[in-house]
């Protein structure tokens, strides 16, 4: 999708011009007032449509009213909301141009116009012979700069959602590595030898199970005068078929999705340079895939994570905090001021919370907040859950310092603290479980089924406000 910026929108030659309403009241344009309010009593709730034809009288072939509901209650997720279902229904009319005529919109709502617009507009149809319909141009008037932001953010999350979607054959953990060395940034790819080196015992058993090479990546922005140091990891499983601990193949059906936290790190990183920010960002990636083979870890096995804490292996479908322990440990010795992870680590959350919200944890409660109110924002959920000690309970082992998992209750919460005990105190850091959001069944709000590019805008808009 083309997206110009043109002031004369109303004019424009184009399938389909759409204009705003809010409720009950005249819209910019008479045929919209005429047929659409007047006539046929068209309410101009938020987000419903109504389309007119314009028989030659107008630019355009076809007006679309689109419903913004109460004007006073208007914001960033309900504009975002709103564009997104008059793209849909312009798809749905085979529309190829399109013209947004917005009146008394705050010019601030500009970046959730192209944001919506290409997330509605978003398919992933590679493997497709006939391809999904696209609207080739956009015609806004609106700030410029908000519009290209809002353009950069889709344009991140489409390749995450691209490289979540693809099945695990193609995006393996050497396609991850490919992907993060195309990104123009410092990049330092570890094999599994270099890896065995640093003492990334537990990410490598996890591993071992695979015919795919493990490869950890570490992708580097590094401003001039950073006002501080972050790290965003992202859990790498590019498949989780839960080890010896096999899924029931319902379960296992999507696990091509487990590296969508990875995906949300290489969407992060790609717009990074564009963007700019005033801090350091250290992209991180355990890349492997969880597989049944002759050297597959096993449960009881008991594994010396980076920083020397042991795991018995209680469960090996506990897999991703496995990989995440040496991250998490890796990222501690950059001596970052934050580590911000991103997993579809536990099905737990993803009962708890289902596809509406992820949940999020961390040992600092500055930190969890903001990420909290910035997602609210960007369009992303994140609900916390707590961090109570006593869910270590459940984690305690006989012969080790903790087993990888322990009790079916409360699964997210204790998965967190499994993880805190890779993080040294000195570090901020906030968790975010996507298991629920990352990928969908079905349909939902502006994203069609499958990867949903969960965490991109959250983590750009926290590092570029910081
Ligand atoms: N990748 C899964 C979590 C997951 C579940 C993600 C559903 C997306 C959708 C994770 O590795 C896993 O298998 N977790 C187990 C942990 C259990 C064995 C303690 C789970 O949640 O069942
Ligand atoms: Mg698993
Ligand atoms: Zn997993």
């Amino acid at each position: 999708m083309e997206i110009k910026i043109i002031s004369d929108v109303k004019n424009q030659e184009c399938d389909i011009l759409v204009v705003n309403m809010f409720e009950g009241k005249e819209t910019s344009n008479e045929i919209a007032n005429e047929y659409a309010l007047k006539q046929d009593k068209f309410e101009g709730k938020l987000g419903t449509t109504y389309l007119l034809p314009t028989y030659g009288k107008q630019s355009a072939k076809k007006v679309l009213v689109l419903g913004l509901g109460n004007e006073e209650e208007l914001n960033n997720n309900k504009v975002r909301e709103a564009v997104s279902k008059a793209i849909k229904k312009a798809l749905q009319m085979k529309a190829k141009t399109v013209a947004f005529d917005f009146n008394g919109i705050k010019f601030e709502y500009a970046d959730m116009i192209s944001e919506g617009a290409m997330i509605a507009d978003y398919a992933f149809d590679k493997y497709k012979t006939e391809k999904k319909d696209h609207i080739e141009t956009l015609y806004i008037n609106a700030d410029e700069n908000l519009v290209k932001k809002g353009q950069k953010r889709a344009e991140a999350m489409e390749l995450t959602r691209n490289i979540a979607n693809e099945p695990a054959e193609y995006a393996t953990p050497e396609k991850l590595a490919e992907i993060a060395l195309s990104l123009g940034l410092e990049t330092k790819i570890y094999n599994k030898k270099e890896c065995e080196e640093m003492g990334m015992t537990a990410y490598l058993a996890v591993a071992r199970g695979s015919a795919k090479e493990p490869k950890f990546i570490h992708m580097k922005y590094i401003p001039q005068n950073p006002k501080k140091r972050i790290a965003i990891i992202g859990k790498g499983l590019c498949f989780d078929s839960g080890g010896m601990d096999l899924k029931p193949p319902a379960s296992m059906l999507t696990m091509r999705d487990d590296m969508s936290g990875a995906a949300c790190i290489l969407g992060v990183m790609s717009k990074i340079k564009e963007f700019a920010p005033e801090v350091e960002v250290h992209g991180i990636i355990a890349a492997c895939e969880n597989m049944i083979g002759p050297d597959a870890y096993k449960p009881g096995d008991i594994l010396t994570a980076k920083n020397g804490k042991t795991i018995e292996i209680d469960n090996t479908d506990a897999e991703g905090r496995v990989t995440l322990a040496d991250a998490l440990c890796y990222a501690c010795e950059l001596k970052v001021d934050e580590i911000i992870d991103i997993a579809t680590l536990t099905g737990a959350c993803m009962v708890a919370l289902g596809t509406h919200a992820s949940g999020i944890m961390g040992n600092n409660n500055e930190l969890v907040k903001k990420l909290i109110e910035i997602g609210e924002k960007s369009g992303e959920r994140y609900w916390e859950m707590p961090m109570y000690k006593e869910y270590f309970d459940s984690l305690k082992s006989e012969i080790a310092d903790m087993k990888n998992t322990g009790s079916r209750w409360g699964g997210a919460s204790a998965a967190g603290l499994f993880l805190k005990e890779f993080v040294t105190d000195d570090v901020k850091w906030a968790h975010l479980d996507v298991a629920g959001t990352a990928f969908l069944e079905k349909p939902q709000k502006e994203f069609i089924a499958g990867a949903t590019g969960v965490g991109v805008r959250t983590l750009l808009n926290y590092i570029t406000e910081a």
